[in-house]
């Protein structure tokens, strides 16, 4: 075994780190809470799963405050983030208010969260979750899908903070 492949780096820290270094996007998971509030959580593990149905994923922390809230709606939205959303970005990855303003959001055709200014917009239903570890996988059956038609920067994360995109498209 390399001492890249030491078993320290299946420490949680070490292994953070590691996994930190697949550089993704960042977006938003907008519900409505029990109080009909909408209130969103920043996440980077969204992937595309399937066209043919259309679904995505997403993993949930079991220790977030947002849990019950997000386990508990009746659909969920990812929102991805433009360069533009930091502010937002770091807002809604802090323990505490996660609250949106008003004008922060616009209500889907069907009732969903979905955030102003995102690149891109989905309104789920929750189709499966998944217990796994100290996350809950979330598999969303897509419902309404919006894109950004002109090209505008995406907020990118990698190894622990936020980079700019090289290059154009
Ligand atoms: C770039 C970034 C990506 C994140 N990705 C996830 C994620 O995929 N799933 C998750 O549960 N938390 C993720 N988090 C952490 C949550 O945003 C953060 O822990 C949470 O909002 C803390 O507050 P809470 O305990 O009130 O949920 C991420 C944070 C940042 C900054």
């Amino acid at each position: 075994m390399s001492s890249d492949m030491s078993p320290d780096l299946l420490q949680p820290k070490a292994l953070r780190n590691a996994f930190g270094n697949f550089g993704t996007g960042v977006a938003l998971i907008g519900v409505l809470d029990a109080q009909d509030k909408a209130v969103g959580l920043t996440i980077n593990s969204f992937a595309s799963v399937s066209l043919e149905p259309a679904l995505l994923s997403w993993c949930l922390a079991k220790d977030s405050q947002l849990f019950d809230a997000i386990t508990r709606a009746d659909r969920f939205s990812v929102n991805i983030l433009a360069a533009t959303q930091t502010e937002l970005s770091n807002r809604m990855a802090m323990p505490g208010d996660h609250r949106f303003d008003d004008t922060e959001w616009t209500a889907s055709a069907k009732g969903g969260v979905f955030v102003n200014d995102a690149l891109a917009k989905f309104d789920c239903r929750p189709h499966q979750t998944i217990e796994a570890g100290d996350h809950v996988v979330f598999l969303g059956a897509i419902e309404e899908a919006w894109a950004c038609s002109h090209s505008r920067a995406p907020l990118v994360y990698f190894r622990g903070g936020y980079r700019q995109l090289l290059g154009d498209d």
